[in-house]
């Protein structure tokens, strides 16, 4: 039998330190480690999954790597069906001969099907995944081969595809010799978002660039405009290249300049797009910074070029008619890569965060808020209210440390999908019972997908209240709320017994403690919640046990029990035992073990 006393057993329990003012904001105020959170079981676990793709002509949720392709249909089943995509082609029974194509595009297609392309030796076929699965509209492309995780845009017969080290190229599905390519670049450029301009006639690529210097390697954040009826230039100048690129800078800093972008959500609004672009710097401190499309190609149109030499009679980057006919001076200066005098500035941000390390983001818009999705380097995903910055939830969608590969949002099942290289695990975003059961409760959660009907904290989908319902002001005198809490639990503790209370933690923003009868008594925080210890039960324990909860001037009874000491002296179990019992935690089989 293990000896152990009280002392020890703080010492089992992970402690959950209050949280230091400066650090409030960031902190998540709830953490999710199972509730909304479904977990979709592949049969092979070795996948490389690395792209969730959704299509909207079918509801079906994508997930691929560049051997394998599944669909999941949330709303049928959690067995992701595996398609047959035939990729190895068996040449004889020697498997050394077969010959395998590589899945080096997934995407939704033009309309609402899947979009696949795949390739070998440089060779591409693209075709739509049809309804059972079988690919259609097919057209193939010489000598031209994407890459599963780079991003790509599809706008009527044109696929847009980045290959890594070289950039941004497009094919025309109906004309084989109307494709561009780039010019050789002198620097790493890492291109995380491809999106057409609102009227359709440009691309724009937002790509992080890489630098080496003699300090090291220096990332600076770009955006490019180019036109999509680019033709290239002529058989001197930069033929089959694209003759309207233009590029500029994407600056994202206060105090310190946040220059490596890493991942790039669009939302749109009523007549812009919005570009939330995730920032990271050496120490792995997290920035989001938000620019509008609108201004992007305002700049593009008025700003003046970093160069003395621009041409006088055409503005560069100015979309023609017919690229081939651009004068030698003109394509000469197009050549050299033109950049903005003027920089693009964010319209909001940076949002900072000194404590995370966040690798991909996704965008939410809810009732005029934004709701950012960021997942963290550990296999976490924070869920953050944009306007002021507050850290709603974290969950914890993994059992253990996990590279998340992809994240895709579902805006309007308001799901969220993350997958590692073998997982994919989908996130209820509209949760709203599991903050609580009264107004306050609701309201504290900040959270944009949730309202207080006047009955309970409900999805903002599903209810038909349009204004926020004022709570009653926050609980000056505890004993209102007393009143509405059913009778405290009756609890017999034998004598010289030791015992303890639970007082469940929601929230980790607020502060818990014990009242025993009038006197407040500190509590032992742990991942379970807050403890009222007793070492050894007498009758100055017995009485009155209020769990109180402190968040924003909002006093709340968690839970409250009444004490008394049994007469008997045989030890049994008490309900609260009984309860950790049921909890399935290593730590509990040792607090039962003393
Ligand atoms: C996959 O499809 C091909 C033809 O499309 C077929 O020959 C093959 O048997 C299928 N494989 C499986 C496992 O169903
Ligand atoms: C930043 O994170 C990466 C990846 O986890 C790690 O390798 C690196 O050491 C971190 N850098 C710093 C300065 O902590
Ligand atoms: C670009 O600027 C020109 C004049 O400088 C203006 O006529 C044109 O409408 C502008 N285009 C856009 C897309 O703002
Ligand atoms: C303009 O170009 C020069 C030389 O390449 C460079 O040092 C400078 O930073 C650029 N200015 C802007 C605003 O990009
Ligand atoms: C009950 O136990 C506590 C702590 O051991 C002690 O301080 C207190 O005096 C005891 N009360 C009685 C009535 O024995």
């Amino acid at each position: 039998m293990l000896k152990m006393d009280w002392t020890s057993l703080y010492a089992l329990f992970i402690c959950v330190s209050y949280v230091s003012s400066t650090k409030l904001h960031e902190a998540a105020r709830v953490k999710v480690t199972h509730a909304g959170i479904s977990r979709f079981s592949f049969e092979n676990s070795d996948n490389n999954l690395v792209k969730l793709v959704s299509t909207s002509g079918n509801n079906i949720i994508w997930v691929g790597g560049s051997t394998v392709l599944y669909s999941i249909r949330p709303t049928q089943s959690f067995k992701p069906h595996q398609v047959n995509l035939s990729l190895c082609e068996d040449k004889g029974k020697d498997s050394h001969n077969s010959l395998c194509l590589r899945i080096s595009l997934l995407r939704e297609g033009v309309d609402g099907n899947l979009f696949i392309c795949r390739s070998h030796d440089g060779n591409t076929e693209c075709c739509d995944l049809g309804s059972d699965y079988s690919p259609i509209k097919c057209f193939t492309s010489e000598h031209y081969e994407p890459d599963i995780n780079e991003p790509s845009l599809l706008v009527n017969n044109m696929l847009y595809f980045i290959k890594p080290e070289k950039g941004l190229y497009r094919i025309n599905k109906n004309d084989k010799n109307d494709n561009i390519w780039p010019q050789p670049s002198q620097t790493e450029q890492t291109y995380l978002k491809l999106i057409a301009g609102k009227d359709e006639d440009k691309v724009y690529s937002f790509f992080a660039e890489k630098y080496k210097s003699k300090d090291g390697e220096k990332w600076i954040a770009r955006v490019s405009q180019s036109c999509m009826n680019d033709k290239g230039g002529n058989k001197n100048l930069l033929q089959s290249s694209w003759t309207s690129t233009i590029y500029n800078r994407l600056f994202c800093g206060k105090e310190y300049e946040f220059t490596q972008m890493i991942d790039v959500a669009t939302i749109e609004t009523d007549n812009d797009i919005k570009i939330y672009a995730l920032f990271k710097n050496y120490w792995n401190m997290s920035a989001v910074c938000v620019y509008s499309l609108t201004e992007i190609s305002r700049i593009f149109n008025s700003s003046e070029f970093n160069a003395t030499n621009v041409p006088p009679t055409h503005r560069p980057g100015t979309c023609v008619p017919d690229s081939t006919r651009l004068s030698t001076e003109v394509l000469g200066f197009m050549k050299d890569r033109p950049e903005m005098k003027d920089w693009v500035k964010p319209e909001n941000g940076p949002l900072l965060f000194r404590h995370h390390h966040y690798t991909h983001i996704q965008v939410d818009r809810v009732r005029d808020h934004t709701v950012l999705l960021l997942s963290l380097e550990s296999g976490g995903v924070h869920k953050v209210r944009e306007d002021p910055v507050f850290v709603i939830a974290e969950y914890l969608p993994f059992p253990r440390r996990t590279h998340i590969t992809s994240m895709l949002l579902d805006a309007s099942e308001k799901r969220l999908y993350v997958s590692s290289s073998n997982e994919v695990v989908q996130i209820d975003l509209q949760r709203c019972d599991d903050y609580g059961d009264d107004c306050n409760q609701c309201t504290l959660s900040r959270d944009p997908h949730c309202i207080w009907n006047g009955l309970q904290c409900t999805s903002t989908a599903t209810s038909q209240v349009q204004d926020i319902i004022s709570c009653e002001k926050p609980q000056a005198s505890p004993s209102k709320t007393e009143n509405r809490l059913k009778t405290p639990e009756l609890l017999h503790v034998p004598p010289s017994s030791k015992h303890f209370l639970l007082c469940p933690v929601t929230s980790l923003h607020a502060t818990y403690h014990w009242i025993h009868d009038e006197t407040p008594e500190d509590c032992v925080q742990s991942e379970l919640g807050c403890f009222y210890l007793i070492y050894s039960m007498n009758t100055s324990y017995e009485g009155d046990y209020r769990c109180v909860s402190s968040e924003e001037g909002y006093n709340r009874i968690v839970s409250q029990y009444q004490l008394s000491m049994s007469r008997s002296e045989a030890i049994r179990l008490s309900p609260a035992l009984l309860l950790l019992l049921t909890a399935s935690h290593v730590t509990l089989l040792l607090i039962l073990t003393f």
